[in-house]
């Protein structure tokens, strides 16, 4: 007889999380981590990036390793997945998450907030994107990239009733990173590379902790299932994608979003 349940096993998997130190990707570092796969977290700055890698790879006794990289830096990115490559691979798999955002009316925004924004939100999936895809067309390997958009890509948040939440770099560059997404997954599907968007809704997180309570408690109460999501409410779709029953999956936008755009 088969056996019953529905197994998803990452233990000859290796995936790189770019901004898995904390967040949604610390959620998705830690979903893949416990699938079986050994997991490369990027991070930027945060200090103990290392020590979350050493946590998680106790917890779930699979090798975790934190490389410190800038996204937005090409080359870099370039050095560090083939550094990652040799030491922990070979990659199969990638979740570019890192993302930031700057909330100020447009009027007042200024070229260096256009440039922190999108060159990590653009630039920044797509250096990383690029540097898995060279891994594996030069060692002819398929693979899988989920890319973090957002549900922003669609909508114009609110602050409050008919008042939007200032942020148009951000909810701009999330359309563009979603539109990157169908872009890339055109030209490398001839390479058995399959990329594909997850988009958050509304989630718990650094990003959102900071927003003022009135904001935070409108935006729950128009979100259908009317709360927040938790970071590791995101991982079941990544993990889906990421996996050999996401092979038919590619060049889509997949909404975790509590059914915020149904409005
Ligand atoms: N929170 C939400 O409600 C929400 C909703 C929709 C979409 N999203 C998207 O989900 C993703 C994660 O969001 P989050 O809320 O979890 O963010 P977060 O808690 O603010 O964490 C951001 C992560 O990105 C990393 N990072 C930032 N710039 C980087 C760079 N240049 N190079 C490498 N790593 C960099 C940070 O590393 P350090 O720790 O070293 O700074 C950190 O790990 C983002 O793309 C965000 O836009 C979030």
């Amino acid at each position: 007889m088969a056996p019953k349940g529905f197994m998803i096993d990452f233990s000859n998997k290796c995936i790189i999380v770019t901004g898995g130190n904390r967040g949604i990707g610390y959620a998705f570092s830690r979903a893949v981590a416990q699938a079986g796969a050994r997991v490369a977290i990027i991070y930027r700055s945060s200090k103990d990036a290392p020590d979350v890698a050493q946590k998680l790879s106790k917890e779930f006794n699979v090798d975790v390793k934190a490389y410190q990289c800038d996204v937005s830096d090409a080359d870099g990115t370039n050095k560090t997945f083939n550094k990652i490559d040799k030491e922990m691979g070979p990659v199969t798999g990638l979740v570019a998450n890192a993302g930031v955002s700057v909330v100020k009316p447009a009027l007042e925004l200024t070229t260096d907030d256009f440039n922190k924004v999108y060159n990590v939100n653009v630039l920044g999936v797509f250096n990383s994107a690029r540097a898995a895809a060279k891994l594996w067309i030069d060692a002819k390997h398929a693979g899988s990239i989920v890319i973090t958009s957002s549900m922003s890509s669609q909508i114009i948040n609110q602050a409050a009733p008919n008042k939007a939440l200032t942020q148009v770099f951000y909810n701009s560059s999330k359309g563009a990173v979603s539109n990157l997404t169908k872009g890339l997954a055109a030209e490398w599907a001839p390479y058995h590379i399959r990329v594909n968007t997850v988009s958050p809704g509304y989630v718990n997180t650094d990003q959102t902790s900071h927003m003022d309570k009135h904001i935070r408690d409108h935006q729950a109460r128009n979100v259908p299932l009317g709360r927040f999501a938790e970071p590791h409410e995101m991982t079941g779709q990544a993990v889906l994608l990421l996996s050999d029953h996401g092979s038919y999956m590619t060049g889509g936008e997949y909404f975790v979003d509590g059914g915020q755009l149904v409005w």
